[in-house]
């Protein structure tokens, strides 16, 4: 064996023997990144490696902070399950280190991994000259690729039919500032593709009624207001009458 190879070698068992490692049930890819479902369960494993302290501790952070652990899960080899995996656990980073030394350390990061939640359908009434809301849900990872709106199955065309579309990357918006019947009464959907769940869609139903005469109220206010003053004119005057026939 030439020297080089020998010193990669020993550098290689160097780098093995010291410190802790992780391991986990489920497949770790490149750059510590382990893709489980949302709702799934990953259980971690820290083992300090060969030549540390008999009875050596370990810790674990999240994101920094300390896991709690029973204390016969501190020695040597040390256990932490997350289950259920919830959406906040997405992109979390796992890392276990000897409590003696905490630069010697490794760590995983999740990618927790959900379809967006777009389903079922829902009805809608408006009213003319109201403003027409239809939302999707669009939140996932991966994100969706695609978010496509339809009327009565073909594509929205937001110029003919005086839509806006918003997209913040959480939801999906399709709006109209002044509903017009014969525009905007149709079946509407939310089609969404999601890179690794396939097809979502959600339906609406869009009824538009008449537009309904609001009570007046402001004028009557007014009208009531005039009446009261005339009133009180009239009674103020009468009683000063009255007042002067008596003296
Ligand atoms: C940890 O490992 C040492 C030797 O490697 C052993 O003596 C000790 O019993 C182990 N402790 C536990 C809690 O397994
Ligand atoms: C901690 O670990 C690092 C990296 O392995 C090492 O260089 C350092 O000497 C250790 N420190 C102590 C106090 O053991
Ligand atoms: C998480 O996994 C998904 C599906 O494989 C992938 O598309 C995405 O890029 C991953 N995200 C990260 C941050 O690794
Ligand atoms: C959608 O279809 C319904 C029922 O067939 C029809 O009454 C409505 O005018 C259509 N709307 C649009 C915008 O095409
Ligand atoms: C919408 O989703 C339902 C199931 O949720 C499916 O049966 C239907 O074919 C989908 N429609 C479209 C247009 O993709």
């Amino acid at each position: 064996m030439s020297i080089p190879h020998l010193f990669h070698l020993l550098l290689f068992c160097a780098t093995q023997t010291l410190g802790v490692r992780i391991q986990s049930d489920s497949v770790v890819g490149s750059e510590g990144v382990i893709q489980i479902e949302l709702e799934g369960t990953v259980s971690l494993l820290c083992l300090s490696d060969g030549d540390s302290e008999p009875d050596e501790g370990l810790v674990w952070l999240r994101n920094g902070a300390m896991v709690r652990l029973m204390e016969e899960n501190k020695k040597n080899v040390s256990r932490v399950c997350v289950t259920p995996a919830i959406q906040e656990d997405n992109g979390a980073t796992f890392t276990c280190h000897l409590s003696s030394n905490a630069s010697d350390s490794d760590s995983v990061t999740l990618n927790v991994t959900y379809p967006p939640p777009i389903m079922g359908s829902e009805e809608l009434v408006v009213e003319e000259e109201s403003v027409l809301v239809l939302q999707c849900d669009i939140l996932a990872n991966p994100q969706v690729s695609s978010v496509v709106w339809t009327v009565n199955g073909s594509t929205v065309d937001l110029l003919a039919g005086g839509f806006t579309l918003t997209d913040d990357g959480v939801t999906s918006q399709l709006i109209a500032n002044s509903v017009d019947k014969s525009l905007h009464a149709a079946s509407y959907g939310c089609l969404a593709n999601s890179p690794l769940y396939g097809e979502f869609n959600k339906t609406f139903q869009v009824t538009v009624t008449d537009k309904v005469m609001k009570f007046p109220l402001m004028p009557i206010i007014a009208g009531v207001v005039v009446v009261c003053l005339t009133a009180i004119l009239a009674v103020v005057s009468r009683w000063r009458k009255i007042r002067q026939c008596c003296k």
